[in-house]
């Protein structure tokens, strides 16, 4: 099967603990033309299932999602072929997309040889992109890192081109190696060198935090689309912006928006099973850039309840308030 038709550019990046549902549907509805959830184990898909089934349950009670969100992808990972087949068999009536992750820089995954660490594994990945893209319905997609360490700063090259002879739809590199981390810049080259070798669309990712950098992005490297992780915790409304930015050169950024965007997002949570601790943690987020930001983080640390994150949104001064 096809990729779906993407409405527009930007895409939201799966962020672990970030992008739950609600978070999901909210940049949806904030004009992300994609959103992706959080890595998921390949192993913990089938086991849940199995578990489910007795019940009488379905997979969608362990991965939460809404029909509302999409296009929507789940991100899978794990370094076994035959459980990620299983797994994406199991969780693909419910998706458009099943990207798969070569990006987690994490030890205790990169240590079992999963997510980026598989960028060192091209036997590997041939033979599970030519399995997986067989085994499913679904448009297979890939996020990469470029590579472990400087040294093998190229992987990425070999392994797009892999997964595209095996029939992977659609390539995302974040411009950094497991060892940079966060640190230092994303290398945007990289990114253009991908494009220059991909026979299918390339997504760029890495240090958008505003609607200039992600035409800067589209500029410098050629990519199709790009992709935004942090700069949409706290602020969805960067999609829209993105959206009007390239069509228009211009766009306008509304505080008033981003904090009914926050209250559209706490009713969202009551539909779903989202940890509190995580709640508020997105909560604190929208207060990123806020006249008295940290008086008000303070305040939200205080919270035991939705009602109460509320009541501090509700009491922000929106005049003074200018900045994403
Ligand atoms: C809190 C957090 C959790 C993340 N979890 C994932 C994940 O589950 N899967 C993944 O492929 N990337 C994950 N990432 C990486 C992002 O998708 C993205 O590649 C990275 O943040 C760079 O993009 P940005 O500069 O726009 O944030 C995560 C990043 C953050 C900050």
């Amino acid at each position: 099967m096809k990729l779906p038709k993407f409405e527009g550019k930007a895409f939201l990046a799966p962020m672990s603990g970030i992008t739950d549902p609600a978070f999901r549907l909210l940049c949806r509805q904030n004009g992300a033309s994609l959103v992706v959830t959080e890595l998921t184990n390949v192993h913990a898909i089938v086991q849940k299932e199995k578990e489910l089934k007795k019940e009488h349950k379905k997979i969608t009670e362990f991965v939460e999602f809404s029909t509302k969100e999409s296009p929507v992808g789940i991100q899978l990972f794990g370094n076994d072929i035959e459980k990620t087949i299983q797994a994406a068999k199991i969780v693909e009536p419910y998706f458009d997309v099943i990207d798969f992750n070569m990006g987690c820089p994490a030890t205790h995954i990169t240590r079992q040889m999963a997510g980026a660490a598989l960028l060192q594994k091209p036997d590997f990945n041939e033979k599970l992109f030519s399995k997986l893209v067989k085994a499913v319905n679904k448009p297979v997609t890939l996020k990469m890192r470029t590579g472990v360490s400087n040294n093998n700063c190229y992987l990425y090259k070999n392994i797009a081109k892999i997964a595209q002879d095996c029939g992977v739809q659609m390539l995302t590199l974040h411009g950094r190696t497991v060892d940079q981390g966060y640190s230092g810049q994303a290398d945007w080259n990289k990114i253009k060198e991908l494009k220059e070798i991909s026979t299918v669309p390339v997504v760029g990712n890495g240090d958008i935090d505003s609607p200039e950098k992600a035409k800067e992005m589209m500029d410098k490297t050629g990519c199709d689309y790009v992709m935004i992780g942090r700069a949409a915790r706290g602020n969805p409304q960067i999609f829209d912006n993105i959206n009007t930015y390239l069509k228009n050169k211009t766009y306008t950024f509304d505080p008033q928006k981003k904090i009914n965007s926050l209250f559209k997002y706490l009713e969202y949570t009551k539909l779903y099973n989202i940890k509190f601790s995580n709640i508020k943690m997105q909560a604190m987020q929208f207060t990123k850039g806020m006249e008295g930001g940290a008086q008000l983080r303070l305040d939200l640390g205080q919270t035991e309840n939705i009602k109460e994150i509320k009541k501090i949104f509700e009491e922000i001064d929106v005049d003074k308030q200018n900045k994403p």
